[in-house]
C-alpha cells in the first residue's frame, strides 16, 4: 500500500488542470450497454474506479481501451449479464449496470453492494424503479436477479432524491414501451450529462436539469461519443487547498456553474474568487473566517465536500457547524483530524468545529475517498510532517493528486511499501 508524506506550511500558487468527473464517467460507461456499437468518452479521468468499472464491463464482453484520457468501448459482443460480488464490493457504482442490462437484454444478476466505510447504503430505490417498469426482481443469495420480457413506461416517484437510482431508472426507461415520468429525480450535473448522453444515443427525454424527467421509450439506441464534464468535487477540493494554503491558484478546465455553493461558502470564509467560462481562480483570505455548512442535494453544498470543508474550518477563526443531511454518519475523518490537533465534536449528523491556531503533523489513516482528501488538506497546513496511510482510497477519485499539488508548490510525495 502507498502513503503520502507531506511537510506542511508551503504556500500554493499556480494553475492546476481539473480532470473529468468520476461520477459522470461511472454513469456514462454502463450507459453504453444500451446500444451495440463503438463509443468514445473523452476527458475520462485515470482513476481506480474507472479501472474497476472497466474490469466489470469487460467480464460482460465489452472491449474497452483507455488512451490519452479517451475511453473507447465496443459493446457489440456483450454475452454476460452479471455483476459479480468481487467487483461490486469494490465499488457501489457497479449497480449502474442493472438498468441498462434489463432494458437491452431483459435480464441482470447484480450483487447487492456491501456497506462502505460510513455505513449502509441501501439500493431499494433502484430495485423499486426497475420493478415499476415491469421487471421481476428477486433477491437471491446476496444478488439482485431481474428479468423482463420487455419494460413498460411507468410513473416513478422517488421519496428520497437519489443520484444512482435516478441514473438507473433513466437508463432502464429509454427502451421501455411508452412514457415514463420520473418525479423527484436527482439534478446533479453528472445525471444531467447522463441524460444528455442518452439523448445523443437516440433516447427521447424531456426536462433535462429538472427534477421531473419525462421519457418516451424508443425501440433501439445507437452508440454515441461524449466529453466528460469536469469533476466538481476535485475542483472544490483544490479550491479549499487554495483557501487553506495562502497564495492564488487557478483551476483550468473547471465549470464555475457547478460550484456555486462551494464558491459562495469560500467567499463567506474570506476568499476572493473569480471565474471565466472554463477557469476558476481563488485568492486565499488574509484571515480565514468560520462558516457553517449543511451538505444537501444539488445545487446545495455537496456531501462529497463535507470532509474537506471540515479540514478548512479546523484552522478558521471562531467556531462552525458542518452538518450532513445526506449521510448521517460520514465523519470517519474526524478522529484522524483530532490526531492532527483539531478541536471537533461530532453529535448525530453534525461536526462542531472550534478553529485552532495550527495543526501539528502526525501519522493518519485514510478510511474512504473524501476522508482521505480532508487529511491531505490538513497535512498541507499542519506544522511538520504528516503521513497519510492507505492512499488507495484517494486513488479511486483523484487523478495524480500529489503531482498536481507538488506543481502548485506543496511538499508532498508518495511512498510505496507493504507495511503501512
Ligand atoms: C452518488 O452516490 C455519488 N456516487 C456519491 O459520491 C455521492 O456522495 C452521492 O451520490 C450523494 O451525492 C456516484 O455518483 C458514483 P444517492 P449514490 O443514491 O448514487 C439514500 C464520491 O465520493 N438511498 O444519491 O449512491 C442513500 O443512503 C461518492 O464520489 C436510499 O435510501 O447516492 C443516501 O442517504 C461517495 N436508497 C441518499 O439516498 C437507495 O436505493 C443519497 O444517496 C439509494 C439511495
Amino acid at each position: 500500500m502507498d502513503k503520502f508524506v507531506i511537510n506542511g506550511g508551503r504556500t500554493l500558487n499556480g494553475s492546476v488542470a481539473i480532470s473529468g468527473a468520476k461520477n459522470a464517467t461511472l454513469a456514462l460507461m454502463p450507459a453504453t450497454i444500451l446500444a451495440g456499437g463503438i463509443s468514445r468518452l473523452s476527458n475520462t479521468p485515470a482513476l481506480r474506479d474507472v479501472t474497476t468499472m472497466s474490469a466489470l464491463l469487460r467480464t460482460m464482453g465489452i472491449d474497452i481501451e483507455m488512451r490519452e484520457h479517451t475511453l473507447t468501448l465496443d459493446t457489440r459482443g456483450i454475452d454476460k449479464f452479471e455483476a459479480p460480488y468481487e467487483h461490486v464490493k469494490k465499488m457501489r457504482a457497479s449497480i449502474y449496470v442493472l438498468g441498462p442490462l434489463v432494458a437491452r437484454f431483459g435480464q441482470a444478476k447484480v450483487s447487492l453492494p456491501g456497506g462502505c466505510a460510513w455505513g449502509p447504503r441501501p439500493v431499494n430505490l433502484h430495485i423499486e424503479a426497475i420493478r415499476k417498469l415491469g421487471a421481476e426482481v428477486d433477491l437471491q443469495e446476496g444478488y439482485i436477479v431481474a428479468r423482463a420480457s420487455h419494460l413498460e413506461g411507468a410513473r416513478i416517484h422517488f421519496d428520497v432524491s437519489s443520484v444512482g437510482a435516478t441514473g438507473n431508472a433513466l437508463m432502464a426507461s429509454v427502451l421501455a414501451r411508452g412514457t415514463t415520468v420520473i418525479d423527484n429525480a436527482a439534478i446533479e450535473p453528472e445525471i444531467t450529462q447522463l441524460a444528455e448522453y442518452l439523448v445523443a444515443m437516440g433516447a427521447r427525454i424531456a426536462g433535462l436539469g429538472t427534477n421531473r424527467l419525462e421519457v418516451e421509450g424508443v425501440r433501439e439506441l445507437h452508440a454515441a461519443d461524449a466529453t466528460t464534464i469536469p469533476d466538481r468535487i476535485e475542483a472544490g477540493t483544490f479550491l479549499v487547498a487554495g483557501a487553506l494554503c495562502g497564495g492564488t491558484i487557478t483551476l483550468t478546465g473547471a465549470q464555475a456553474g457547478h460550484l456555486t455553493a462551494i464558491i459562495a461558502k469560500l467567499e463567506d470564509a474570506g476568499s476572493e474568487i473569480s471565474a471565466t467560462s472554463d477557469t476558476v481562480t481563488i485568492k486565499a483570505p488574509r484571515k480565514l473566517r468560520s462558516v457553517d455548512v449543511t451538505a444537501s442535494i444539488y445545487p446545495g453544498f455537496p456531501t462529497d465536500m463535507q470532509a474537506q470543508w471540515t479540514a478548512l474550518m479546523a484552522v478558521a477563526e471562531g467556531a462552525s457547524v458542518v452538518t450532513d443531511s445526506i449521510y448521517f454518519d460520514r465523519f470517519k475523518h474526524i478522529p484522524e483530524l483530532l490526531r492532527l490537533g483539531a478541536d471537533i465534536d461530532v453529535k448525530d449528523n453534525a461536526a462542531f468545529v472550534r478553529g485552532v491556531r495550527s495543526l501539528t503533523g502526525a501519522k493518519v489513516m485514510s478510511t474512504d475517498l473524501r476522508a482521505s482528501a480532508s487529511l491531505i488538506l490538513a497535512g498541507l497546513i499542519a506544522r511538520g510532517t504528516t503521513e497519510v496511510l492507505r492512499v488507495y482510497h484517494l486513488d479511486r477519485g483523484y487523478e495524480s493528486i500529489e503531482k498536481k499539488l507538488r506543481a502548485l508548490g506543496a511538499d508532498i510525495k508518495r511512498v510505496t511499501g507493504e507495511e503501512f
